[in-house]
């Protein structure tokens, strides 16, 4: 439709169709009759029956038949037949459910997690969806704030590429383009850093760690063209999101420039009033459609009130109407006013749903995105050989539930588990499966996750696993433990104040490395934990998140060297819960601490040292490599010429790998403190056993631009350090001056 059409349209819309365009439902609101959500979920939220006649969109339904069915039903009866917009949570894969996305960061290839988003939107867009509330890019130093598992971690410069690249695959050029959805940015902003990790908790960022760490995924994915943005349920300075006009209209509006839809998160404008801002909802509706927010997910606060506000002169109709263009424009983009149902297709959804090449897709992306913490003595890769005796033992050996919990479109039955892969390679005759453990505590989930469907075993069913897997280990010339955090403990309202596995898991680990020290551990977790006593009792520890769909594959292909793990860790994994929050990229202090030093005095701790146990960066592979000091093509730089660091990279190993090179500045002194190292930028380079290589980066001024002392965004001149590195601690600068010229 011409913008004229559009504007025509929205001139000849009722106060109360205006309004409705602003409210976003459930969708099974529209599959059921009106007279029993009225009297069912929508009294609750004080809903009539024309607030769900004109709704203009609905979350949390997908299916190109009740999607076709429900758009042909509304657009009937609607008065001016305007098409619902259908909206998701298609985080990482719609039925192929690709790695969680702290994992794949750690891939540090943006372009793996471009394909896996551009397949997620393929198959959402036959299930008919339009939207997707993906990507996630807030920014996240706590490993105790649940939803880390849906960051990409601590670093701006790796948060703003993936948050980029999953703009890029879902949408496309256009959304509105076949296969492609609208991707919605959020949370903005700042969810990310609650206080003490506790969900939904109080936000406190100085303008300084705002403006230069967490704002930075944002604008990464509003550049990226993101048609939608949603807001957060934190305050941010005392304020929450959804009602702060400094947020929305001066950053995300005017300094963003972003002129899409703003979507409030889960009731989130209602929630204003449990915050002690908004007085009631009347006041709530108000104060967030001033701050431009376009709709409201899931309340009767704009439904019921936004029309009688205008009516009373204390909105203005203008203000209502610039909200109702917003939305408009976003399903004309979508074409939705020439094609109301899109992809929505059956037949594609046959084809398309958990294909081959998706599949294909999440093994390859799995694999790359596991990180090898430790490996002593080799004890990977395995040879899987006739004879060998091989047992797989843990709650995680035959566990389908691997695909987390923000993958809410997907099933497990279709994911492949270790034992499923390994019995595809290993000796049947010696190879056993074990359990050895339940994978929570005894009652932990009845109380943490406030759902009792988590199977309990009884004292002796436990003793019970974990004789037959102390027996089993000590035939084994290997162990393969497959541990980890059950899904549920990690994702939304899953927050904890301990950083460790299961007493359970741990009993078993230390029971196995009683009567075995070949172990290796695999890892499964949305989170960074605290691995020091499991690291103590394993030679070998891979980190494999939640792996999605194609888990198992990938696993025993890394395993047993089919795969090289080249994963890097996008965040780094404390040496106690104590260290947290904690990112590389901190302040020196006034007092930097020396770990060798004598003086008490420093910037330290009494009982632990201050380095994370994984440092951002890390990773380990099956070969070696050895970097060369860094080399300048000259010493100075200036805002009108670049800088070119470079280093030789050669591949000491008996076997071809992948190395991941980390470029990292320093601004050595500046109107305010900056960190001790910055990511800058970062090269993936496979190498044949022998061969070397040069890799360089390109240094301009812009790389050099941060929140000055007077407010302004720039750089300053002065000493800078640079690193190219295979992590954030190693390798050694050298040194450059900038001059403006
Ligand atoms: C949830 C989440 C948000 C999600 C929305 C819709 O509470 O905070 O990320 O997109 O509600 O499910």
């Amino acid at each position: 439709m011409e913008q004229k059409q559009l504007e025509n349209l929205l001139g000849e819309l009722s106060l109360e169709e205006k309004a409705g365009q602003l409210v976003q439902l459930m969708g099974n609101f529209y599959e059921t009759d009106v007279e029993a959500v009225l009297t069912g979920p929508g009294k609750n939220l004080g809903l009539t029956e024309e607030n769900i006649r004109l709704a203009g969109s609905i979350l949390g339904t997908y299916g190109a038949k009740t999607l076709k069915k429900i758009q042909k039903n509304y657009m009937e009866q609607h008065p001016h037949h305007i098409p619902l917009l259908f909206m998701m949570d298609v985080i990482h894969g719609m039925k192929t459910i690709f790695p969680m996305p702290l994992a794949q960061a750690a891939t540090f290839e943006p372009e793996m997690t471009e394909k896996c988003a551009a397949a997620a939107a393929k198959e959402a867009a036959a299930s008919g969806l339009h939207v997707t509330f993906s990507p996630m890019a807030d920014l996240v130093r706590d490993a105790r704030w649940g939803r880390v598992m849906e960051s990409c971690g601590e670093d701006p410069y790796v948060v703003g590429k993936f948050t980029e690249a999953q703009v890029k695959g879902f949408q496309g050029e256009e959304p509105g383009a076949p296969g492609k959805v609208c991707a919605c940015v959020k949370h903005f902003a700042g969810y990310g850093a609650p206080v003490a990790g506790r969900e939904y908790n109080t936000v406190e960022l100085s303008e300084h760690t705002f403006r230069d760490f967490y704002l930075k995924g944002y604008e990464a994915g509003i550049k990226a063209g993101a048609g939608m943005v949603m807001t957060s349920f934190n305050t941010l300075n005392g304020i929450p999101a959804s009602v702060n006009k400094k947020l929305m209209r001066d950053i995300l509006r005017g300094e963003l420039g972003f002129d899409g839809v703003l979507i409030s998160d889960f009731a989130a404008i209602q929630e204003t009033i449990a915050h002690g801002y908004s007085e009631n909802e009347e006041k709530a509706a108000q104060n967030a459609l001033e701050c431009g927010v376009d709709i409201d997910m899931m309340t009767g606060v704009y439904a019921g009130n936004l029309a009688e506000l205008v009516r009373k002169g204390v909105i203005s109709e203008e203000l209502l109407d610039e909200s109702v263009l917003r939305v408009l424009e976003l399903k004309n983009r979508l074409g939705l006013f020439e094609n109301p149902y899109k992809d929505a297709s059956e037949n594609e959804e046959a084809k398309l749903l958990l294909c081959e090449s998706h599949r294909a897709l999440a093994r390859e992306a799995a694999a790359k995105s596991f990180v090898l913490l430790k490996n002593e003595g080799n004890a990977l890769p395995i040879k899987p050989k006739k004879g060998q005796k091989v047992a797989f033992i843990g709650p995680y050996v035959d566990r389908k539930a691997i695909i987390s919990s923000w993958a809410i479109t997907g099933d497990t039955d279709p994911c492949v588990t270790i034992q499923e892969a390994a019995k595809e390679i290993f000796d049947a005759s010696n190879t056993v499966y074990l359990e050895g453990c339940p994978i929570l505590d005894h009652g932990y989930a009845a109380h943490a996750f406030r759902r009792d469907d988590e199977k309990e075993y009884t004292p002796e069913e436990e003793e019970a696993l974990l004789r037959e897997a102390v027996a089993a280990a000590k035939e084994a010339e290997i162990v393969i433990l497959p541990l980890g955090e059950h899904f549920l403990q990690s994702g939304e309202a899953a927050s904890r104040a301990m950083l460790d596995l299961p007493e359970v898991q741990m009993r078993l680990l230390r029971a196995v490395s009683e009567v075995n020290h070949n172990i290796v551990t695999v890892l499964f977790s949305g989170r960074p934990l605290d691995l020091r006593e499991v690291s103590r009792y394993s030679a070998a520890v891979l980190e494999v998140w939640f792996p999605g769909t194609e888990g198992g594959h990938a696993i025993v292909d890394v395993l047993t060297g089919r795969t090289e793990p080249t994963g890097r860790l996008p965040i780094s994994f404390p040496y106690s819960v104590g260290q947290v929050p904690i990112s590389y990229n901190a302040y020196a202090t006034g007092r930097p601490d020396d770990p060798n030093g004598t003086d008490k005095f420093k910037s330290r701790y009494l009982d632990i040292p201050n380095e994370p146990l994984y440092p951002f960066g890390y990773g380990l592979g099956y070969t070696k490599f050895e970097v060369s000091p860094v080399r300048l093509d000259c010493g100075q730089l200036t805002n009108a010429a670049r800088l070119k660091a470079i280093v030789t990279l050669k591949n000491t190993g008996a076997r071809t790998g992948t190395e991941t090179l980390q470029l990292y500045l320093q601004d050595v002194s500046a109107s305010v403190v900056r960190p001790v190292k910055e990511l800058k930028g970062f090269k993936k380079v496979t190498l044949a056993p022998g061969e070397e290589q040069e890799v360089s980066f390109e240094i301009c001024e812009e790389m050099l631009r941060f929140l000055r002392a007077d407010g302004t965004v720039g750089s300053e001149p002065g000493k800078f350090r640079v690193w190219i590195a295979k992590g954030s601690t190693q390798g050694a600068p050298v040194e450059f001056l900038y001059q403006e010229r």
